[in-house]
């Protein structure tokens, strides 16, 4: 099952005085239930912040977040969230990293198993369910950490620029695995990047997050079929404006 992910007024200030100077203002989004979006901007500008505030790791100063029709109020199974730095344990092979994560699910051990086996044949990583982090490329440990998210069988997938640390070969290769995943699975997901051309790659909607505070400036329907290079360029052109 998948959720809508909606944003009321959120509004998101750090540090001491948060509502003095917010990150973002009052922000509204509605991503429907199924959707892909990415949401691009420059360094900064609280892509992370509203991805965080959706996570629950991030509390509103005003405003809320809604997956389907509940608030979120803290972090839960029901959003599965990958970042850049996957941080495995060392010490977990990488199915026991996988079923780690399914613990607070309080599944029967054997379950956890199975889960943890399925979600790592999802991502093409079967052969590498016994082996240790250090034993894996960075593109294999980014696998797995999107196994770990996706063996909870989440509404919603949250991921940070997961694959910028990646080399453009192991980049291009996990899009395409996200692609499949996507349709197979249908969970509503939102991506982060500030790489327009993974955006254009990936999602079905693109949105151009930016100023001070932060807000979406633009809002894109991506077509489907080959890269549209006059899209491609209002995108660039409202990026360096942002
Ligand atoms: N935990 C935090 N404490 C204080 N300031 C933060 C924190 N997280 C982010 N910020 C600030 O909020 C702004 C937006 O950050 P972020 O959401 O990480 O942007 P982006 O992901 O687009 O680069 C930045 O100015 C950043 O320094
Ligand atoms: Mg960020």
């Amino acid at each position: 099952m998948s959720q809508s992910i909606r944003l009321e007024g959120l509004t998101v200030g750090y540090g001491p005085h948060r509502r003095s100077a917010p990150v973002l203002d009052r922000t509204e989004l509605d991503l429907p239930a199924g959707s892909f979006t990415a949401l691009l901007g420059p360094s900064g500008c609280g892509k992370s912040t509203v991805l965080n505030a959706v996570a629950g790791f991030v509390r509103p100063t005003a405003g809320q977040v809604l997956v389907g029709a509940r608030p979120v109020t803290g972090p839960g199974p029901d959003r599965g969230v990958v970042f850049q730095h996957y941080a495995l344990f060392p010490w977990l092979t990488a199915r026991g990293n996988v079923e780690f994560a399914l613990k607070r699910l309080g599944l029967p051990r054997a379950e956890r198993r199975s889960r943890a086996l399925a979600a790592l044949e999802e991502v093409e990583l079967a052969d590498g369910a016994e082996k240790y982090p250090a034993e894996l490329s960075g593109g294999m440990q980014q696998r797995v950490a999107l196994a770990r998210a996706l063996a909870a069988e989440p509404e919603v997938l949250l991921m940070d620029e997961p694959f910028g640390a990646l080399d453009a070969l192991t980049r291009a290769r996990m899009q395409h695995l996200l692609t499949r995943l996507w349709q197979r699975t249908g969970t509503t997901v939102l991506f982060v990047t500030h790489d327009i051309d993974e955006a254009l790659a990936l999602a079905e909607r693109v949105l151009v997050l930016g100023g001070k505070p932060g807000r979406v400036l633009a809002d894109h329907a991506v077509p489907s079929g080959p890269p549209d290079p006059a899209l491609r360029e209002l995108i660039a052109r409202q990026l360096s404006d942002a």
